[in-house]
């Protein structure tokens, strides 16, 4: 394979490799999830799928890379050509999820900066967001600046300052977020909410359940769209690949957790435990917390910028690791200098986020399956083109290569506790209920048939 970088960026890689996973994925997405899919019966869903299916995956993908020491698409062709595909639809992941996670990242900066201004107590406002969401320009302003941060970074290679500060920082959010948790729990009515969002009620579960829960999953651990395998690929032979696939699994959905116990009960207490607005989808977090850090007083206002700060970091690394994706897979294919390539990914990924930023605005008519633009791209990339991906994996590793090159790969560092139900569930049990749900949840959105 061509270098395509020297050695110490490549460490670089690794490491916003490793700062990927945790992002506006646990922080915004989850909790929104779990408020609109009922709560504990998402939260059930979640952990099951995570510790079958998370772990299957993140075993396979990570190995997958460790032994071909290529990313997504020279792995797949490396070991069979027929799966050369694979590696294509797996690339298109992050091209579509890119824009709109900058739309999001954006909103982020933008909340930040209120706080810095001392506006915190007007983003607590019930029209703040609504109104931000919906003007025409401010909204892309702050799309462009967080994608020109992630671009400065990625450009100037500086991801290792930005991953050294990371580790500081991330240790931090999850003290603050712990901290933010146990005030919203304790705040007057929010025992109802901490009750929905940890009890199981199966009356609300259907497959979209299982199917919302299963993309988001993948979303929030960097599965299905070859980031793990380029992870992998810079992963030591000797380091321990199961435990570190334990590791990130646990420190992932244990963020989402605590980010959902933040919101979903600070919903219940402030709306009056009024259900129904626990559907608002994308724009949960931004109205809610806010309302949490006003509660707080005066402090409040240190509380909500620190932690608007620690989460646009957790968010640029996120993006980092998307953004690198997609900009090696330009230049492997079509050997651009590095410049010209961050500036094209950087501007496409502007005129992409444009229409899912204006969908909340004064695109905000245009609907597709009913969803809005930012819902739909996220519905198409998670719930639809992942969890493809994912199957094809499954196959290819069960049926095609076989298991044992991964369960050999695994070996090398360590004993493979969980071989036999890496074997069972990726051959057998991972592929036929990813194709069940998935049908059954694209005839659902299409409405072709209610279930
Ligand atoms: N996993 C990241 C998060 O939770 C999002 C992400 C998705 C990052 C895909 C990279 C690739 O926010």
């Amino acid at each position: 394979m061509k270098e395509r970088s020297n050695f110490s960026s490549r460490i670089g890689f690794v490491l916003a490799a490793a700062g990927s996973a945790v992002g506006l994925g646990n922080i915004w997405r989850f909790p929104y999830l779990a408020a609109k899919y009922g709560g504990g019966t998402f939260l059930l869903v979640y952990i099951l799928l995570a510790i079958t299916f998370g772990f299957t995956l993140m075993i396979a993908e990570i190995a997958l890379g460790r032994k071909t020491g290529l990313s997504a698409i020279g792995a797949y062709r490396t070991l069979n050509k027929k799966f050369s595909f694979l590696g294509w639809l797996t690339s298109i992941v992050p091209m579509i999820i890119f824009p709109y996670y900058c739309v999001i990242g954006g909103w982020v900066v933008k909340y930040f900066a209120s706080y810095v201004a001392g506006d915190g107590k007007a983003a607590a406002g019930d029209e703040f967001f609504s109104s931000f969401i919906a003007q025409p320009v401010q909204p892309i302003f702050w799309l462009c600046v967080f994608i020109a941060l992630t671009a400065i970074i990625v450009l100037l290679g500086v991801q290792k300052g930005i991953e050294k500060a990371s580790k500081i920082m991330m240790p931090i959010l999850v003290v603050l977020s712990v901290v933010v948790a146990v005030y919203t729990i304790t705040m007057p009515g929010a025992m109802e909410g901490v009750l929905y969002y940890i009890t199981p009620d199966f009356s609300n579960f259907s497959p979209m359940t299982i199917l919302a829960a299963l993309g988001q999953l993948f979303y929030s651990m960097s599965l299905a769209m070859g980031i793990m395998i380029t992870y992998g690929s810079y992963m030591k032979k000797e380091a321990n690949l199961e435990k570190s696939v334990r590791q990130i699994e646990i420190f992932d959905t244990g963020i989402a957790l605590i980010a959902g116990l933040m919101i979903v009960p600070a919903v219940f207490v402030f709306s009056g435990g009024d259900k129904s607005q626990l559907q608002q989808g994308p724009s949960l977090m931004f109205v809610t917390l806010p309302k949490v850090f006003e509660n707080m007083g005066d402090g409040g206002l240190i509380v909500g910028g620190a932690f608007f700060l620690l989460v646009l970091f957790a968010a640029l690394t996120s993006a980092i690791s998307l953004m690198e994706t997609v900009v090696s897979i330009l230049q492997d294919k079509l050997h651009w200098n590095r410049k010209v390539t961050c500036l094209v990914v950087a501007l496409g990924a502007i005129l992409i986020g444009i229409p899912s930023s204006l969908g909340f605005g004064i695109w905000d008519h245009i609907q597709i399956l009913g969803m809005s633009i930012l819902d739909f791209f996220d519905f198409l990339s998670n719930s639809v083109i992942m969890p493809i991906v994912a199957f094809f994996t499954c196959i290819f590793v069960g049926w095609i290569i076989k298991t044992k090159v991964i369960s050999d790969e695994v070996k090398i560092s360590s004993r493979f506790r969980g071989e036999k139900m890496f074997v069972v569930m990726i051959k057998y049990i991972a592929p036929i209920m990813i194709i069940a749900i998935l049908v059954s949840s694209i005839l659902n959105a299409t409405g072709i048939m209610v279930i």
